[in-house]
């Protein structure tokens, strides 16, 4: 029985506590590969329970609480699981929440640079690393954030303040049919009316049509409207497709609009020779979402932008205050993060990348990209050799969609029969007015052996539902 006894508790209480926190985390790890994607409870009574907990006045018992922690962790989806391939899925390295718990006790402040020089200049030089890998220029600065949403909507607001200051009434912004919700979101956040989101028409059904976005934007000029941001996909959430991103970004250079391209599912697959040739043109981005915590294997809650000027950062969201002035002296090559986002305090956030990078090494996320490439390429493959199922295209990353021949509710009960098993979730989507089931591959954890039971659980599913 252990109750704490100060919030710094003595050396042989904080030892123990480390000790059995560690404890979970190894277990967490080192079972993840094999535990199943749907635990065997949904915990609903749970829930109802602990909607009632309140702290108590005294200190709870250390194994009883961190009991109570294994049990939710024993209910819901396990996202961590290998056979997490619905939606866009997240895998969540050790070492980057490792990163996170030092940053966390340390508690170093980054907002403003002078305070910490050499953490802040740590996370910088991990944001350089993205902004060269993505070929932008010297000037480029990038932010972490908290997620694809949040870079999707500090890219939205500068491109506003660039292309139409005080004047968001008039600002208007193109985007693909299959654009994510949080850039719809975005615009409407940054002021825009939802009459202002033009969403433009695709080629083949999936791709974002730079001609359809050229019409578009001349109407508007015609109407005295200011065309504000071209926002292309590099790799939407339906199907990973990856838009025309040099066409996109002549039709922006062509009529001196912000391009932002929002890479949060696909990005990091600039890595490889084959998704760096996918996404040519992304250099030319006046702003890249990415999503650290979708295709870098990060826990949750790491998003980024990079903005080809960090001026314009500077122009959106500069601000000084008073209770400021005494700040310590700022270094010329370290921004403050507080003038360049909507954030005043804020954590270290950049150990969470830092870390990882540092001890996995590039190609090691370069490799592990590589083979979801392969992996879903040989899914796609497989599938389409099935004469139950019906594949759309090809995928360009690694979204693989496919239908079970019947209508659309055949499509929902193929997920059920395969969701029965357990141990692989997918999810599904609607394209041009059809569901359609998904298969992603991308969690750190999903193996070849994780993708065989995928395809061999989907098909005797489709042969279960079309044998009748
Ligand atoms: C293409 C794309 N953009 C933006 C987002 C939103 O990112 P987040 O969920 O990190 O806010 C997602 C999420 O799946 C996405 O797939």
């Amino acid at each position: 029985m252990t109750r704490l006894t100060a919030f710094d508790p003595p050396p042989e209480q904080t030892d123990e506590l480390v000790r059995l926190v560690g404890d979970l985390v190894g277990e967490l790890t080192t079972t993840a590969a094999e535990r199943p994607v749907f635990t065997a409870d949904r915990g609903d009574d749970l829930v109802a329970g602990l909607l009632d907990v309140r702290p108590g006045r005294a200190p709870a018992d250390l194994d009883d609480t961190l009991a109570r922690i294994r049990e939710v962790l024993a209910t819901g989806v396990d996202n961590a699981a290998a056979g997490e391939m619905a939606y866009i899925p997240g895998s969540g390295l050790l070492t980057s929440a490792l990163g996170d718990l030092i940053a966390s006790v340390a508690n170093r402040y980054t907002g403003l640079s002078g305070f910490s020089p050499a953490a802040v200049a740590m996370e910088l030089g991990v944001l350089r690393w993205l902004t060269e890998l993505f070929g932008m220029p010297e000037r480029a600065q990038g932010l972490l954030l908290s997620g694809g949403s949040a870079a999707n909507l500090t890219a939205l607001v500068t491109a506003r303040e660039i292309h139409a200051p005080e004047q968001a009434h008039l600002a208007t912004v193109y985007v693909g049919a299959h654009a994510h919700a949080s850039v719809r979101k975005a615009a409407r956040i940054a002021g825009l009316t939802s009459d202002h989101i033009r969403v433009c028409a695709s080629t083949d059904g999936l791709r974002l049509d730079p001609s359809a976005v050229e019409v578009a934007i001349k109407q508007d000029l015609a109407d005295g409207l200011r065309p504000t941001a071209i926002v292309g996909a590099a790799g939407t959430t339906n199907t990973g497709t990856i838009d025309p991103l040099d066409e996109l970004a002549d039709v922006a250079a062509e009529h001196g609009v912000w391009f932002h391209v929002d890479a949060a599912y696909g990005g990091f697959f600039v890595l490889t020779d084959r998704g760096r040739e996918r996404m040519a043109g992304i250099e030319r981005a006046d702003s890249i979402t990415l999503d650290p915590h979708k295709s870098l294997f990060l826990p949750f809650g790491t998003g980024a932008l990079l903005v080809a000027e960090r001026d314009h950062l500077a122009l959106a969201y500069a601000e000084d205050a008073d209770y400021l002035r005494d700040r310590s002296e700022d270094l010329d090559a370290l921004p403050d993060f507080s003038s360049i986002t909507t954030e005043l305090t804020r954590e270290w956030r950049g150990l969470r990348l830092w870390l990882p990078l540092q001890l996995h090494g590039e190609d090691a996320f370069r490799t592990a990209l590589d083979d979801k490439l392969d992996l879903a390429d040989q899914a796609w493959r497989t599938l389409a050799d099935d004469p139950n199922l019906e594949v759309l295209a090809q995928p360009d990353l690694s979204i693989v969609t496919f239908r079970v021949r019947g209508d659309d509710a055949t499509q929902d009960e193929l997920l059920r029969l395969v969701h029965q098993h357990g141990h692989v979730r997918l999810s599904t989507t609607v394209i041009e007015g059809r569901v359609v089931v998904r298969l992603v591959v991308l969690s750190h954890r999903t193996t070849a052996e994780t993708v065989e039971l995928a395809v061999s659980l989907i098909r005797t599913a489709a042969a279960e539902i079309v044998g009748g």
